[in-house]
């Protein structure tokens, strides 16, 4: 294979710079992580660690990496994972890319719930169902998802990672045969006019059943609070993400259906991002 005479680190920064004319946000860093994806390589380690020499092959492949991020493709699409929790999970347009905010609300509900039966209903690359399955100690986690290319992305995570869970193709709550103790959803939740006002780097590339629920954000979300009452055992909590602007309406909601100990609690970056709650003694 031909050897070009240029070094890696010559090469990254050409890369940053072509990224920065672009620009995207942190141009080293991902320039680092596309040669990391040419060279099939997500430890940090290896992207820290340039190589003296570059291949044509593998340069015209950063190239058209690079051609794609400038594009406004979103970075986890083009490298094909992403880190949520302490997992890498493969991600392309099957699904949802997995956001930080959503790390947060498997720490709080794992802070309620690590034993029994869990659900993640929406679970798109599987990133909360398995995340739930390697860090609680469930006898089984059940993960749902309406779009059947996007369980197939969820089973390929969990097959590759090794870790058990169950996913079901269906709307909501459907597929669930039984009780379980511990119901969490990251659930669509945008308004079609939030939806239509976003960003194309969202728009364009991320599943649209993902994104927006109904005219007022929140037609999932009730669902979920309403048929949750007959799923969830006595005791038992369920944990939402939310859209910050109704983070106080989705705790009304869920008082009005009943729910126990609501709250609503911040996101590590400051915003009221999920509701929390425990079903009582009757349903
Ligand atoms: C906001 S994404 C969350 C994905 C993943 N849980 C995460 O946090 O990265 C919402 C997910 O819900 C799924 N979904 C939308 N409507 C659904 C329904 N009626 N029943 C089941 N899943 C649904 C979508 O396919 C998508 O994967």
């Amino acid at each position: 294979m031909a050897e070009l005479a240029l070094s890696g680190q010559q090469l990254l920064d050409q890369v940053a710079s072509e990224l920065a004319a672009g620009g995207i946000a942190r141009p080293r860093q991902v320039a680092r992580e596309l040669w990391g994806t040419v060279r099939g390589q997500t430890n940090v380690a290896s992207l820290l660690d340039p190589p003296a020499t570059v291949s044509e092959d593998d340069y015209a492949q950063l190239m058209a990496l690079t051609a794609r991020v400038v594009g406004g493709e979103p970075l986890a699409y083009v490298t094909g994972w992403t880190g949520f929790r302490h997992l890498v999970v493969r991600t392309d347009r099957r699904a949802l890319i997995p956001r930080p905010e959503t790390e947060g609300l498997v720490e709080l509900a794992l802070a309620k719930v690590r034993h029994g039966v869990a659900a993640d209903i929406g679970t798109g690359t599987g990133a909360i169902a398995l995340a739930l399955a390697s860090e609680g100690a469930f006898d089984r986690v059940v993960g749902v998802d309406v779009s059947p290319e996007a369980l197939a992305l969820a089973q390929e995570n969990g097959d590759r990672l090794h870790i058990a869970v169950e996913w079901l193709l269906g709307d909501l709550l459907a597929p669930l045969a039984g009780p379980v103790d511990l119901l969490v959803s990251n659930p669509p939740y945008l308004t079609d006019r939030e939806y239509a006002e976003l960003d194309a780097s969202v728009r364009d590339y991320e599943p649209r059943l993902a994104l927006p629920s109904g005219e007022d954000g929140l037609a999932a979300t009730r669902r979920l609070l309403d048929a949750g009452r007959q799923v969830v055992q006595q005791g038992g909590w369920i944990a939402l993400e939310v859209d910050c602007r109704r983070a106080t309406a989705t705790a009304a909601l869920a008082e009005g259906f009943g729910w126990r100990e609501v709250s609503v609690q911040d996101d590590p970056f400051g915003r009221a991002r999920y509701v929390l709650a425990r079903r009582g003694t009757t349903p």
